[in-house]
């Protein structure tokens, strides 16, 4: 039995977790999850943000899943996204986004996968006010953080067969921080020949991504372009209910789904659960459950081959209770 610890996050967070649990039930996958509350919703009942139990269990578990948390904009607590990538120094977001065809939407053949340096950049939340009228930023880039991020971009890239690893990066104007960056990517290129490599420069990598994304496979940038590059990848397929993601180091590793708590929506038993699924999945290859993994996004894409029996976001009818059954029922087939 392994132990992992389970977020059920705020806004639509339960009901995408629920589904995720019953599924996992019904495999009888031996997992044992240990729940906490975390961010808002844990926030409004007792004033913190995460506590040190969940803290003490992630540690002690080295795996979480977490559902989305709401941060509140330009004011109030910082993001505990982002405080929780720090305190475990899980310096790799890996986001991959790969297309269903029967999900519509403008390409049919799309295989990306983001590293994002997860941090530093502007995300280490150094902000300072000048005047009324003035504030900064401090974007922070070391060698070190670059170098690791673009390293495990390249080992992927080898053991999963990929060909080509892509560095997006705003050098030519940043040429000290995104500079080193790039420096960093163009000495560890030369320890994999037999992969294509190349670099762009941010808003032009946002404009090829759209014309012609078959041409890209990896790609592995700072914090915020990652933060940004992968919600465009994520439109590519078709929109953010789709999209896994695992915020890692070499020891702890927190599965989460690309999009947000979604508050216009929480409550209302509509939310798109695959994004969630696809992350626990992940996780279940991590620890090493690859059968389990399968069987669940086998259901998913045949519960795909009848769209009504979906969520509203991918054109369908159902309910995420549902839609959640419907997957079950289509485990196997
Ligand atoms: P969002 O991703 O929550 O929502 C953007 C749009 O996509 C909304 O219209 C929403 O209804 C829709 N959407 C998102 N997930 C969906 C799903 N599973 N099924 C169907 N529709 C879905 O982004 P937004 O509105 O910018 O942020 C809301 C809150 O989430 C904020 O407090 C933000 O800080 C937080 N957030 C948390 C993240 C995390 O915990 N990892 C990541 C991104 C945002």
């Amino acid at each position: 039995m392994k132990y992992v610890t389970l977020f059920e996050g705020d806004g639509i967070g339960p009901e995408i977790t629920n589904s995720v649990v019953q599924i996992f039930n019904h495999l009888n996958i031996p997992i044992t999850f240990e729940k906490y509350d975390i961010g808002q919703t844990l926030y409004d009942k007792e004033g913190i943000l995460i506590s040190q139990e969940s803290i003490d269990s992630i540690k002690k578990n080295k795996v979480a899943l977490k559902a989305p948390i709401s941060t509140p904009i330009g004011k109030g607590f910082k993001s505990l996204n982002v405080q929780l990538r720090l305190m475990f120094d899980l310096y790799a977001n890996i986001r991959p986004a790969k297309s269903y065809k029967q999900i519509k939407s403008r390409y049919s053949d799309i295989d990306l996968v983001v590293f994002r340096e997860n941090t530093e950049d502007l995300y280490i939340g150094e902000e300072k006010k000048i005047s009324d009228d003035e504030y900064i930023a401090i974007k922070k880039i070391t060698r070190k953080a670059s170098r690791r991020i673009i390293k495990l971009a390249f080992e992927y890239a080898l053991k999963n067969n990929r060909k080509k690893v892509t560095c997006v990066h705003k050098a030519n104007i940043l040429k000290m921080t995104d500079g080193l960056f790039l420096e960093e990517f163009n000495n560890i290129k030369q320890d994999y020949p037999s992969i294509i490599s190349n670099d762009l420069i941010v808003d032009n990598a946002c404009m090829q991504l759209v014309m012609r994304p078959e041409e890209y496979d990896v790609l592995v940038m700072p914090n915020l372009y990652g933060d940004i590059v992968s919600d465009l990848t994520s439109g590519l397929i078709g929109g953010l209910g789709l999209l896994p993601s695992v915020n890692m180091n070499d020891e702890y590793a927190i599965f989460e789904a690309v999009h947000g708590s979604a508050p216009d929506i929480a409550n209302k038993d509509i939310a798109n659960p695959t994004a969630f699924l696809l992350s626990a999945c992940m996780m279940l290859d991590y620890l090493g459950l690859n059968k389990e993994a399968n069987l669940i996004r086998d259901a998913i894409n045949y519960t795909f081959n009848d769209l009504d029996s979906c969520t509203v976001d991918l054109g369908g009818k159902a309910s995420t209770s549902q839609y959640t059954q419907n997957i079950i029922n289509n485990i196997g087939k």
